[in-house]
């Protein structure tokens, strides 16, 4: 594996998740949470896979400040970096990214090992774990289902962020047994082609689209909140 180049912090999370000056943030993804808590009617714990139609669509952002704000409303949020290929979730949450998934589907370690908790009072993160060379068997493996069906008890919420379904199939044994999927869509990146395609994968395999979550909203807006007490995080609107 390529050791990471020194000045890729900027990469890793620049996200505005823990920051909770981020006033636009915080209301967009209050209202997102909103719509979830309406969408998934259920008692026991619900389980939301993030998804997108390609790479760098914001799913990792949206994932992890989804779980910020559902852990804020109090609930017990288990977040899963169902990314095994290019995770960098653990990042932004300051934590190691093993003992992980992988590590528990192999058998490396517990799943109370692999679970760690986070500066947010109840978030909890399964990082992606060591990297692997069959992450799509893995998460599409009974064991996966197992380690899911045996937290279930645990969380209110587990949100699972995954890769893109238009470049691996990694997200679709997942979003088949999710109680809701959401797809991200971004401006200047996501097009038509590629989240119909997206959407054409999701019906196929009979999973619950909750909705699509538009990133990095229209240019207008972001110049106009830029300028005012909202600030620069609007863009997220
Ligand atoms: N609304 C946004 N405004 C600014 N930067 C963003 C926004 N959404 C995502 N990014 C940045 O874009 C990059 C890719 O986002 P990420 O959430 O990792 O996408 P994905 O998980 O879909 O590959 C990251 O550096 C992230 O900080
Ligand atoms: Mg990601």
């Amino acid at each position: 594996m390529t050791a990471e180049p020194k000045n890729s912090n900027r990469v890793a999370f620049d996200y505005a998740y823990s920051n909770t000056e981020l006033f636009g943030v915080q209301e967009a993804y209050k209202a997102i949470r909103t719509n979830i808590v309406l969408s998934v009617i259920k008692d026991e714990c619900k389980k939301i896979v993030i998804t997108s139609s390609l790479q760098a669509e914001g799913k990792s952002t949206t994932s992890v400040n989804i779980a910020i704000s559902l852990a804020q409303a109090f609930n017990k949020v288990l977040f899963i970096d169902c990314d095994l290929r290019l995770s960098k979730v653990h990042k932004a949450f300051g934590i190691a990214r093993d003992p992980g998934v992988t590590n528990v589907l192999s058998g490396l370690a517990t799943v109370e090992e692999s679970i760690q908790a986070t500066k947010f009072e109840n978030l909890f993160v399964i990082p992606a774990g060591i990297s692997a060379p069959n992450p799509s068997e893995m998460l599409a493996s009974l064991k996966m289902q197992q380690l899911i069906s045996k937290l279930e008890s645990r969380f209110d919420y587990i949100i699972m962020d995954t890769p893109p379904i238009n470049i691996v199939s990694d997200a679709l044994p997942l979003a088949k047994i999710a109680d809701g999927v959401i797809v991200v869509v971004r401006r200047k990146i996501s097009t038509y082609t590629e989240l119909d395609k997206a959407l054409q994968s999701l019906k196929f395999i009979d999973a619950k689209v909750l909705g699509l979550i538009l990133n990095d909203a229209n240019e207008e807006n972001t110049k106009k909140y830029n300028n005012s007490r909202y600030g620069k995080s609007s863009r997220y609107y």
